[in-house]
């Protein structure tokens, strides 16, 4: 894939520009009245974009994630004094919120609507759930109040990857302390927006069956290393079934993206073990170092994960 497909895919792409103001106004608050950046800057990218197959979008081909991973993993980033720009998929899991079963919300409350309860009256927490409601609640106004998390939906692949390039561009002179933490699921195939039929495929239309065409998506890793934020520390992902092609292909990634790391996972054990591959070190006889990463006694493997993230940019920040 070339520098035209990529300009391709975007001149085609339906127009939506509003991530890069948000992202600028984010941006100065992570700045002092002097105009030092306080804190790095991380660009968590979380679920699963969806490819269209109508402009009027009726049916859709999506990409397996729940959000769980971008989720923890931001809550993570802030607890390390990062600010945090969350890109996820629109309706998928929030940070704070893991524990809330989020389909029974209502579970958790008690209603007092008699008036003569007194203060008694209106909407309470269960006793069983208040604690866990107040923490989530408790490190979800604490990140508001200090303005260090940007939340920016996403549904479809183009609103996924225009916005990426617009947070790239825009972070681009924080040079090293920016990161960008790739966990979300990103199509590899699509239909260009051109080619895309207007209105609502009609089954009526077609006889036996019918055959979809679909054009491979032009790697964005690449151009994000090097044009988009060519200083920034990039963590991509690598999601395999087959544990044989795992570290394989998240060795390639490096060698062909230059990635500074890849997290490398099997979809039945993402929750319990991932591995951090990285390029070959000239002190290590240029072989690819490998840090294998497990849950332990934490709840979360997402906060080991984090740690390992951190401490390898703080290890980049300081090789400058
Ligand atoms: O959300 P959860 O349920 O918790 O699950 C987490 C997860 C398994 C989704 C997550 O840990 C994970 O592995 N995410 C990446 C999955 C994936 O789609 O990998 P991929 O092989 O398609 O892409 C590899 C990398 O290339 C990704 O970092 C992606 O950002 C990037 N990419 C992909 C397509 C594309 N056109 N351009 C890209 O740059």
């Amino acid at each position: 894939m070339s520098t035209d497909d990529v300009e391709r895919f975007f001149r085609d792409c339906p127009a939506d520009d509003s991530a890069a103001s948000r992202v600028q106004t984010f941006l100065k608050r992570q700045h002092d009245s002097t105009g030092n950046l306080t804190r790095p800057v991380v660009c968590v990218t979380s679920g699963g974009t969806t490819v269209p197959l109508e402009r009027h979008c009726v049916r859709f081909i999506d990409n397996f994630s729940g959000g769980t991973r971008g989720a923890l993993s931001a809550e993570n980033f802030l607890q390390a004094g990062y600010a945090v720009i969350f890109l996820h998929r629109r309706h998928s899991i929030q940070p704070f919120t893991k524990g809330l079963p989020s389909g029974q919300i209502l579970d958790f409350l008690t209603s007092v609507l008699e008036p003569d309860e007194g203060p008694q009256q209106g909407v309470h927490v269960t006793e069983s759930a208040s604690e866990l409601v107040s923490s989530c609640v408790q490190r979800a106004q604490e990140a508001a109040a200090s303005g260090t998390l940007l939340r920016l939906p996403f549904e479809t692949l183009f609103e996924y990857l225009k916005s990426l390039r617009a947070i790239a561009e825009t972070l681009r002179p924080l040079g090293r302390h920016a990161v960008f933490y790739l966990a979300a699921a990103v199509s590899d195939f699509y239909i260009p927006w051109p080619q895309m039929v207007e209105h609502k495929i009609q089954s009526a239309e077609f006889g036996e069956g019918f055959h979809l065409e679909l054009q491979k998506v032009p790697k964005m890793l690449g151009v994000l290393r090097r044009a988009w934020a060519p200083e920034a520390f990039i963590v991509s992902f690598k999601l395999e079934t087959d544990e044989g092609l795992l570290i394989t292909k998240a060795t390639n990634s490096i060698s062909k993206y230059g990635v500074h790391a890849v997290v490398a996972n099997i979809l039945e054990t993402r929750k319990e073990v991932v591995h951090v591959v990285r390029p070959a070190d000239t002190d290590n006889g240029g072989r690819t170092e490998i840090d294998r990463i497990a849950r332990g006694q934490e709840q979360f493997i997402e906060k080991p994960l984090v740690d390992d993230v951190v401490r390898l940019h703080h290890r980049y920040l300081t090789a400058a």
